[in-house]
C-alpha cells in the first residue's frame, strides 16, 4: 500500500482553483500540490542500449509506476503525465500502436492496485480519435476510482494545449456566451483541467527545454524544472530532488 499524503485534508479544504488565476498556495512545507511531467527520452534510452524504441517505452512504463508510487508518499496531490500528445500520431504506425498497447496494458494490470491505493484516475485530451476499447477502458477506470482521495493521477492522452483551447472556445460559442462574458474563469472552466488545481511544478526529462504544447494556459505561474535524466531512469530520488528544489524557489505571481 502507498502511504497517504500528509497534506490531503488541507488540500481538500483549500478546494481547487479551476485553472483560473494563480495557483493555490503549495501544500505543506512547500510541497507542490500539482506536479506535471513531460516524460521524454525513452527513445534515446533505448538507442544507448542498442535496443528498439519499444524497449525504451517499456522502461518508461516502469518509471511511470515508480513516479505514481513516489508522488503520494512525497505529498503531491495531483500528478499529471504527458503520455501521448496530439502530435504523437506523426510517429510510425507501429510505434503509435506500441504506445497504445502499453497504455492499455498499464491500465488493465495496474487498476486494482491504483484503486486499492486510493488513487483517482482522470484523463485529459481529445479522446475522439482513440479506439473504442481504449475509450471504454478510460471511462471504466475513471468511474471506478472517482471517489478516491490519496492522489489524482491525470494521464494526458491525445492531448495538446492548442487543441484544448480550441475545444474550450468552441464550447463557449456553442453555449452562446457573449463576448463580455468571456473571462479567465469562463475559459478555465471549459479546459480539460477545470476541476484540478493549476500545476505548481512542470518537469521535463531528457535535457530538452520546451513545453511542447503541454498545459500552456495552466503553466502561467508554474515553476519549470528541466533534468538531463532520460525518463526511464527517473525514480523517486529524482522526483524528491526536484520537489526539494521547488520548495527553495520564491513564487511571487507578479507581485513583489
Ligand atoms: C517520449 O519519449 C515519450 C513518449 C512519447 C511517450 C511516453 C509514454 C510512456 C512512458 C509509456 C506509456 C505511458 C503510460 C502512462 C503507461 P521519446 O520517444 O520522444 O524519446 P526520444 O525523444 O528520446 O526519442
Amino acid at each position: 500500500m502507498i502511504a497517504k499524503p500528509a497534506p490531503k485534508a488541507a488540500a481538500k479544504a483549500a478546494g481547487v482553483s479551476g485553472g483560473a488565476g494563480v495557483p493555490q498556495p503549495a501544500g505543506g512545507a512547500g510541497i507542490p500540490r500539482h506536479v506535471a511531467i513531460i516524460m521524454d527520452g525513452n527513445g534515446r534510452w533505448a538507442k544507448k542500449r542498442f535496443l528498439p524504441r519499444i524497449a525504451g517505452h517499456r522502461a518508461g512504463v516502469e518509471a511511470v509506476r515508480r513516479a505514481v508510487k513516489a508522488a503520494p508518499r512525497i505529498g503531491i496531490e495531483v500528478l499529471t503525465l504527458y503520455a501521448f500528445s496530439s502530435e504523437n500520431w506523426k510517429r510510425p504506425a507501429d510505434e503509435v500502436s506500441d504506445l497504445m498497447g502499453l497504455l492499455k496494458h498499464y491500465l488493465q494490470s495496474e487498476i486494482d492496485e491504483l484503486h486499492a491505493n486510493d488513487i483517482r484516475l482522470k484523463f485529459i485530451g481529445d479522446h475522439s480519435r482513440l479506439s473504442a476499447d481504449v475509450v471504454d477502458l478510460l471511462r471504466r477506470a475513471a468511474e471506478r476510482t472517482a471517489g478516491n482521495g490519496a492522489m489524482t493521477l491525470v494521464l494526458a492522452l491525445n492531448y495538446g494545449s492548442h487543441d484544448e483551447m480550441v475545444r474550450a472556445v468552441r464550447g463557449l460559442i456553442a453555449d452562446g456566451v457573449r463576448a463580455d462574458e468571456v473571462t479567465d474563469a469562463a475559459i478555465a472552466a471549459r479546459l480539460d483541467t477545470a476541476d484540478l488545481p493549476l500545476p505548481d511544478l512542470i518537469i521535463r526529462t531528457s535535457g530538452e527545454q520546451r513545453l511542447s504544447n503541454f498545459l500552456l494556459w495552466q503553466a502561467a505561474y508554474a515553476e519549470l524544472a528541466f533534468t538531463d535524466e532520460l525518463w526511464p531512469d527517473f525514480n523517486e530520488a529524482s522526483l524528491q530532488r526536484l520537489v526539494d528544489e521547488f520548495a527553495q524557489r520564491e513564487r511571487r505571481y507578479g507581485g513583489l
